[in-house]
């Protein structure tokens, strides 16, 4: 089951990558699903979208601005788990530069030749795009000293060992800084049939976690400074799907949305 899910994201995403710069897409949808939307598309500033090739920014699919929240510094080393089409990547590498590197990780190939090829258009030369999964980060420990993400945590089957893997490559004092799309309550009082609705229309076949279940799983793996910012709610009667009042009723009590998440590795362990 396990392997079918990360099979399906994968042809979703090889899909995605295939098709972009044609219909912009935010978020997760693709494909045959509707995307969340007024989401990333509003939060990159006109100058950092300036500063990228136009397939670059064409090709985002994320659901917030890690970079800007990320607050990077010249000499970081910096990783963007789930990189895509690398437009947070190439931001990141820029805002390191000089001294500092920007990594990309991506485990589908067609997203990282896209990647690859919005790299050489924009000519950032310290970034590297891996290829690899975020539940196996094919770094070394202490390695990093900022991880972001954009709308990829959610699509992961294992959210426990990419948070532990996070905490793994990061340096002692290290930043996790990421954007996700997060339940707010309990996933288990909305009824299988809207969550079911909820995750078609996000594209997040894997399920996203509650806010407190992030949370919980941050503090447990170490982290320290954790805050979980909702940035954007998505109202019930924008979801796609959701018909019945009862169903949009159900979804009102325990919205999704999107989230910054930010945490800390301790600077001794
Ligand atoms: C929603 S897109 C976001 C892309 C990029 N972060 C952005 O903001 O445009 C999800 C990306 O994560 C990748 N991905 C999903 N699950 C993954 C996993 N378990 N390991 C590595 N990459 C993954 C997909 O291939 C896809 O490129």
């Amino acid at each position: 089951m396990t392997d079918e899910i990360r099979e399906r994201v994968k042809q979703k995403y090889a899909e995605a990558a295939r098709n972009a710069g044609g219909d912009k897409r935010c978020c997760c949808g693709s494909g045959d699903q509707e995307p969340i939307t007024d989401l990333s598309c509003g939060s990159y500033s006109t100058e950092e979208l300036g500063e990228l090739p136009t397939e670059a920014v064409a090709a985002s699919l994320g659901c917030g601005n890690p970079v800007a929240l990320a607050d990077l510094s010249p000499g970081e080393v910096v990783l963007d788990l789930g990189s895509g089409g690398g437009i947070d990547v190439l931001l990141s590498a820029r805002r390191v530069s000089p001294g500092g590197k920007a990594y990309g990780l991506d485990m589908t190939d067609e997203m990282l030749e896209l990647a690859r090829k919005n790299q050489q258009k924009a000519g950032v030369e310290n970034a590297e795009f891996l290829r690899g999964t975020i539940e196996n980060i094919p770094l070394p420990d202490s390695h990093v000293d900022v991880v972001i993400s954009n709308c990829v945590v959610n699509l992961s089957i294992d959210k426990e060992r990419v948070i532990s893997e996070a905490y793994r490559v990061l340096k002692p004092g290290g930043r996790f800084a990421i954007s996700d799309v997060v339940f707010l309550g309990s996933k288990q009082e909305l009824p299988d049939e809207v969550l079911h609705k909820v995750e078609l229309w996000t594209g997040c076949v894997a399920g996203a976690l509650e806010k407190a279940g992030y949370e919980r799983i941050l503090e447990e793996t170490g982290f320290e400074d954790i805050s979980v910012e909702v940035t954007n709610t998505y109202t019930p009667e924008s979801v796609e799907g959701l018909s019945s009042p009862e169903e949009i009723e159900a979804l009102r009590k325990v919205p999704a949305a999107s989230a910054f998440i930010r945490a800390r590795k301790p600077a001794r362990e």
